[in-house]
């Protein structure tokens, strides 16, 4: 055999085996497997019905697509954060390090979330936040693995202090809990509010998860202002709402709030929630297809009621669908993955909603009025709200 008839019979070998080698790659890069879902949210404590309507929400969209995603089926590991921030980088890292999740889903309090999202940014894993409203996490602290469904804290604030100016009310008083999303969100109302005209003359808080209100019903029954805007949600908004009745100041000064105040809540609340007007990107009354057909699955998977956190839930799985989709399952393709859940169009409950550049939702922020067991719609307070992002480098 000539050398050259030989060469080219070597140089064809070492094609054919680096083909072979090849074709082993391209079948070892194909997803394999399930894809770990790590679910880090609250199940005890003043935000244990916000963790488990989450659950619930996610789960239902899953089962929605014959239990896949991206066409992977799902494992999921699921931490109870107890609402903790000191717990939260163990309890994150727990999912990340022991478990080796693919994506983390959480959490519902801002503080955990803080944690949360730097344990996510250290690993580069893949994070969406279907509640927690921390501003900084899709302004300065944003990254490109890090996706939010629900919303950032300032927002309904900024909503509720610009309708209360436009009503033309002087004076108001706030109230929250002393932690980012309290003072982030009466901080949107102050904001809106007193560029408007009006004047917060006092700002009240206690410590996160407190509920002792008396002492501050008892200074506001004083104060007299024309409106008090509080950020409670879950069990403590329950409490608070229904001693503001109590106290018999829910017919003389006007209760406000971002709508967690009365979001899967109306129930346990009673007569003391009904008429309170609250901003929030969702409502239960919401009439579109979408969002009727979504509260009839919902109560029949759960056996209670959608609320916002259980629609959030769900789109945290349609993001993740929507992302998977595009790279065939393959969360390898990381630049790819993250471009396709940013230009998301998602078909939510709450209506269409897209994605800022700091990963940020874009939604309407509703007006809504709290009458029998539901949030009905009294308005759109602000149009396709976008999240400025300021000091997101993204
Ligand atoms: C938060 O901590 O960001 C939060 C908690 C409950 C409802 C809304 C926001």
């Amino acid at each position: 055999m000539s050398r050259v008839l030989k060469s080219a019979r070597l140089a064809g070998a070492i094609a054919a085996a680096a083909g072979l080698v090849l074709c082993a790659g391209v079948a070892l890069a194909q997803p394999q497997g399930k894809i770990k879902v790590g679910l880090m949210l609250p199940y005890t404590g003043t935000f244990a019905a916000l963790g488990t309507a989450i659950t619930n929400g996610f789960k239902l969209a899953v089962d929605e697509n014959g239990g896949k995603i991206g066409g992977r089926e799902i494992e999921y590991f699921t931490v109870d954060d107890e609402s903790d921030p000191a717990k939260a980088p163990d309890n994150a890292n727990k999912l990340v390090k022991r478990d080796q999740v693919d994506v983390l889903v959480g959490t519902v309090h801002s503080g955990v979330a803080l944690a949360m999202s730097k344990v996510a940014r250290d690993n580069n894993t893949l994070l969406i936040i279907p509640n927690a409203g921390a501003d900084e996490i899709t302004g300065p602290l944003c990254a490109a693995n890090v996706f939010r469904v629900s919303f950032t804290n300032s927002q309904p604030g900024l909503a509720m202090g610009q309708v209360m100016a436009e009503q033309k009310k002087k004076t108001a008083v706030t109230i929250t809990w002393k932690y980012a999303a309290g003072e982030e969100s009466t901080g949107g109302f102050k904001e809106a509010f007193e560029k408007g005209g009006g004047k917060v003359v006092k700002e009240l808080t206690l410590p996160f998860p407190q509920v002792e209100f008396q002492p501050l019903l008892t200074e506001i029954a004083s104060l007299k202002p024309d409106a008090v805007y509080v950020f409670f949600a879950g069990g403590g908004a329950v409490k608070f709402v229904k001693d503001y009745a109590a106290a018999g100041l829910k017919d003389k000064i006007p209760l406000l709030g971002p709508g967690f105040l009365t979001d899967g809540t109306l129930e346990a609340q009673g007569d003391a929630a009904q008429g309170l007007l609250t901003t929030l990107h969702y409502a239960d009354a919401l009439d579109n297809p979408k969002n009727n057909a979504f509260r009839t699955a919902f109560k029949a998977k759960a056996g209670r009621d959608a609320d916002v956190y259980a629609v959030q839930g769900y789109d945290s799985a349609q993001l993740l669908g929507i992302g998977l989709e595009a790279v065939k399952g393959n969360l390898d393709s990381e630049a790819a993955l993250h471009k396709a859940m940013r230009e998301a169009r998602i078909d939510s409950p709450r209506g269409p909603i897209s994605f800022s550049k700091s990963q940020e939702v874009v939604q309407n922020i509703y007006l809504r009025k709290a009458s029998g067991g539901l949030n009905k719609v009294a308005g759109i307070a602000v149009e396709n709200l976008a999240d400025p992002g300021t000091g997101c480098k993204l």
